[in-house]
């Protein structure tokens, strides 16, 4: 993973990282990277570890993945004894974020992370910043990017192996309430500091108004839902060195407006192999055209 992040960097594309909660979402992430032969990241939040079970995450993971190029990524990781279970585990990366202590809270965190994970070769993610509740209020908060100058001493401090920045992105499915805008000056400025370390974009699904429609036409009820446009992802992971763009909401929405028009179109089924196929099948159509987006083909 180390030498494809490498590789990303000097290359300029960028890995997708896709949260799962269940079997289907990693099989569609898994058949995704299979489809486009291109290695992705199966990331899992703390949450879905405790949804799920670390064990049987696992075991699962490694079940399913055969000879797919998918690492397994901790995502958001927040409790520092979790942190090194997951490592002692065998995932491939972990992210420690202590990004809402304080920049000498969150190097102690990272760096007792890294001391930990390095000796059992596991990848660390680390965050500076924080990312933007609303994005048009975010150039009056300038404090929530991340400082290029803070960013240079952490990565110094840390030896972190990657670093989440703020841009202007944020979680979930309304990021903005205009334009979607991302502060391309900050992460110039960041990458100029720090040039031999990817970078990562967190909060970055796009959002596609098809699946947000197709969601709303089969009973569900999401308005007003914004991310950020692909032509902005596309700047980010090609022209810039963010070389891990992390998406949730995205597969969310997929997976549940292909299940509501599955179950609405078919009432008479109830065999959850039959929906639950069809949700798996429409995140592996979407995670192939963004791994198509961000990756180098
Ligand atoms: O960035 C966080 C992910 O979207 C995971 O969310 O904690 O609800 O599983 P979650
Ligand atoms: P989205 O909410 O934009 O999908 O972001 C997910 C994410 O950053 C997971 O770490
Ligand atoms: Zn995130």
């Amino acid at each position: 993973m180390k030498k494809i992040f490498q590789n990303a960097l000097k290359e300029k594309y960028a890995l997708g990282a896709f949260n799962f909660v269940n079997l289907e979402m990693l099989k569609a992430i898994i058949n995704a990277s299979l489809e486009t032969d291109f290695p992705v990241i199966a990331s899992v939040s703390e949450g879905a570890l405790k949804y799920m079970g670390i064990e049987e995450t696992v075991g699962m993971f490694k079940a399913a993945k055969k000879n797919a190029k998918v690492f397994l990524h901790l995502d958001h990781g927040k409790n520092l004894e979790l942190i090194k279970r997951t490592v002692d585990l065998g995932f491939d990366s972990v992210m420690i974020d202590a990004s809402s202590f304080s920049f000498e809270e969150n190097v102690k965190q990272t760096k007792e992370v890294v001391n930990y994970a390095h000796k059992k070769d596991v990848l660390v993610e680390a965050e500076l910043g924080t990312l933007a509740g609303i994005e048009d209020e975010v150039k009056a908060e300038k404090n929530i990017y991340t400082d290029p100058n803070e960013a240079k001493k952490f990565v110094e401090l840390t030896n972190c192996d990657s670093l989440a920045v703020a841009i202007g992105t944020s979680h979930g499915a309304y990021k903005f309430s205009g334009d979607s805008k991302l502060n391309m000056e900050i992460l110039s400025e960041i990458e100029t500091l720090i040039p031999n370390t990817p970078l990562v974009l967190h909060g970055a699904s796009s959002v596609p108004q098809k699946y947000v429609d197709l969601l709303n036409k089969f009973g569900g009820n999401v308005t007003g839902a914004k991310g950020v446009d692909e032509s902005l992802l596309f700047e980010a992971c090609h022209k810039h060195n963010i070389c891990k763009i992390n998406s949730d909401t995205d597969l969310r929405i997929c997976f549940t407006a292909a299940v509501r028009k599955y179950l609405t179109e078919n009432p008479e089924v109830f065999d959850l192999r039959k929906y639950l196929g069809a949700g798996k099948e429409e995140v592996k159509n979407l995670l192939v055209e963004k791994i198509k987006l961000l990756g180098k083909f």
